[in-house]
């Protein structure tokens, strides 16, 4: 039987947009109880600015309070060297950049162009090569952006290609808002998998209606074995207005075990960290 990884992103995206804080000790209690489900990866928090996002401003915190756990690596955001050389003094076993596929998010979420965010991760890229870091590349708004309206599946490939050539070792594809359905998903896939292969993808869908599943199972079949999920659906972003809630962990996980492949994830330990999630600050 096949494996497919599931990237635990709650406590990252699933928090970042909370309206009230949730205390330091609550997210090392939700990581903690991820990390004894099976999972591998878990996206722990961010090394981002904590004016643009202060529900993230305790990253150190969080990254010391964790338990660690063989198995289980802990990622976090980082937009830039600064981010980068915090996340290596946090002990974190890998960072992920985020860039756009378009121009109107790139600049509400990173404030500047989609090319000036490449040049601002090429020093990082630099830093983690030489640090042994992995970083992971998201693509956000890769099927419309909550400003510039349909995403031309084209800029998807060429920017996607861009974050693989800088030493992403993976692309996770963010439909930031959930705009997306199968049939706009296998629409992307045609134009995209001719250059980038299905190996070094990843699908990061925020769910609307339940459509997060069906992407999830149509990319299944086009061969992506790497997919994002948030425990209990949490999520957003607080610069994509209207972002819904991440795919839901143990729905992905059901739909990648209805498809025939293996994830290794302890159903009944992941019923803890529901639990946890469902009783944050909202
Ligand atoms: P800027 O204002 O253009 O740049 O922000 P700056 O260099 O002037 O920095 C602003 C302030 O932040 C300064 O502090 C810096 O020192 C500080 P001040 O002088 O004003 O007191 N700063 C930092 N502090 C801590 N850690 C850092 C850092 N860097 C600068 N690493 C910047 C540019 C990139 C910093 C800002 O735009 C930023 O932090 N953006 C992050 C936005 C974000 O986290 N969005 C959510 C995550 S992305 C997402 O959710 C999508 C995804 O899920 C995929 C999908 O769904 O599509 C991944
Ligand atoms: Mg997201």
């Amino acid at each position: 039987m096949e494996d497919v990884t599931l990237f635990e992103v709650g406590p990252r995206d699933g928090l970042q947009s909370r309206g009230l804080p949730v205390p330091t000790e609550r997210k090392i209690a939700l990581i903690d109880a991820l990390g004894r489900t099976g999972l591998q990866k878990i996206e722990a928090t961010s090394f981002v600015s904590p004016r643009w996002v202060p529900q993230m401003a305790d990253a150190a915190e969080v990254m010391a309070g964790v338990r660690r756990l063989p198995g289980v690596r802990l990622a976090a955001l980082a937009p830039n060297l600064r981010g980068l050389e915090a996340a290596i003094a946090a002990g974190c076993d890998e960072v992920a950049v985020f860039a756009s596929a378009s121009e109107g998010f790139s600049r509400a979420n990173l404030n500047c162009s989609i090319e000036e965010s490449f040049e601002r991760f090429a020093p990082l890229m630099a830093r983690a090569a030489e640090a042994g870091m992995p970083v992971r590349g998201y693509l956000s708004s890769v099927i419309a952006c909550p400003y510039d309206g349909p995403t031309d599946p084209g800029e998807v490939a060429r920017w996607s290609a861009r974050l693989l050539a800088a030493g992403c070792y993976e692309v996770a594809l963010g439909d930031t808002i959930g705009a997306g359905r199968a049939e706009t998903l296998a629409a992307l896939l045609d134009r995209l998998l001719p250059h980038v292969p299905a190996a070094r993808l990843a699908g990061h869908f925020h769910d609307t209606a339940g459509r997060a599943c069906e992407m999830v199972d149509l990319a299944l079949a086009r061969g992506l074995r790497s997919f994002d999920a948030s425990v209990g659906g949490l999520g957003g972003c607080p610069y994509a207005p209207g972002a819904p809630g991440n795919a839901d962990t143990r729905q992905v996980l059901e739909v990648i075990s209805a498809a025939g492949f293996r994830h290794g994830v302890d159903l009944a330990a992941l019923a803890e960290a529901e639990a946890i999630a469902g009783a944050l600050p909202a």
